[in-house]
């Protein structure tokens, strides 16, 4: 016999004798203690046979390792596979799945800025005693401007850069016709808020084609402006703090007389003069004033017996001071970065 055959020969009496008693290692002990005998890379058996290469002549060495490392890897296998078995079915998965870690939550939705503050100032209005109502975006003429004492020549209809859909239907500009549409279908004492989108052709850093507003009226009788300042304030302190400072200016509106631009001591160099506030000190933060007897006239209120006051501001505007925005079409673009915060 060749010393190839010879060797060949032990090799697979090897072989066989540890597939044998793998067959019969059951325990983590037993297969680990097989591992050592047989594939131990200095000691074991294999290892062993292998060296005995150098024993055969030059050109029968590349078959004998050649044999050698197949067995090797056989019996690799079948010890992996034996291994694994003996750690479980569910052995593969519990090694890497850490089933005591917390779950994926799912991401949880935030109410937009604009909500908020919408949410925010209907409930201050309510618990004054207003109610809550709502207009058509999509307005006439009529109600939009000509109730308003606002008749079609008039100059004030040119600062509301309006979206005429014909001739006679238009975007509303302003939450002010729900005034004339509630007086229309309600008697005095009247006393409402009205939400929701206006429209005007504007886009910078303070203007967006759509924003929301809301309108504020109250008609009684032995209403007067005191009464406006009283309950504009009240709402006032209440969303931007106890300790805001307020300020009536005298200003123009077709639709009341007299009216007022209210401003709030600047929230963001309180007072001191800084960019936002342009050195004034002071943010013009809503319009109002008394409800001008022509537009009571208009909807049939009896002007000696009846007077009221309505005010309007800018929830946008209300929102960018109150959250520190600086700019109004963060709202709209709906990146997630902004409405996360
Ligand atoms: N409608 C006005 C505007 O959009 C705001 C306004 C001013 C509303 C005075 C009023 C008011 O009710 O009395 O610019």
């Amino acid at each position: 016999m060749s010393a190839l055959n010879e060797l060949l020969g032990r090799l697979d009496a090897l072989r066989r004798q540890a597939e044998e008693e793998l067959a019969k290692s059951d325990t983590p002990e037993a297969l680990e203690a097989f591992r050592i005998r047989y594939l131990g890379r200095s000691s074991g058996a294999l290892t062993a046979l292998m060296r005995q290469l150098s024993d055969l002549p030059q050109e029968e060495r590349p078959a004998f390792g050649k044999e050698a490392n197949l067995c090797k890897q056989r019996l690799q296998e079948a010890f992996d596979r034996k291994s694994a078995a003996a750690r479980g079915p569910a052995a593969g998965t519990q090694a890497t799945t850490d089933i005591t870690l917390p779950g994926r939550t799912g991401l949880v939705g935030h109410i937009h800025p604009i909500t908020r503050a919408l949410t925010e100032i209907i409930s201050l209005f309510m618990t004054m005693g207003f109610s809550v109502t709502e207009g058509p975006d999509i307005e006439n003429d009529y109600y939009n401007f000509e109730a308003l004492n606002m008749p079609p020549y008039h100059p004030a209809r040119d600062m509301h850069d309006t979206f005429y859909l014909t001739d006679s239907y238009l975007l509303r500009t302003h939450t002010s016709p729900v005034q004339i549409r509630t007086m229309e279908s309600q008697k005095p004492p009247v006393s409402i808020i009205a939400t929701g989108r206006v429209f005007r052709r504007d886009w910078d850093l303070t203007h967006t084609p759509m924003f929301h507003q809301v309108e504020g009226l109250l008609v009684d009788r032995g209403v007067s402006m005191s009464h406006l300042k009283g309950v504009l304030e009240t709402f006032l302190k209440a969303f931007f703090g106890a300790g805001t400072r307020i300020r009536f200016r005298p200003s123009y509106f077709p639709f009341t007389e007299p009216s007022t631009e209210v401003d709030i001591g600047c929230v963001f160099c309180a007072g001191a003069g800084c960019r936002v506030c342009k050195k004034t000190g002071w943010l013009e933060i809503l319009g109002a004033g008394m409800v001008h007897p022509n537009v009571l006239k208009r909807v049939g209120y009896d002007t000696d017996a009846y007077t009221g006051f309505a005010f309007g501001m800018g929830i946008e505007r209300l929102s960018m001071l109150k959250y520190n925005i600086d700019d109004i079409r963060l709202f709209f673009e709906n990146d997630l970065r902004f409405l996360r915060q």
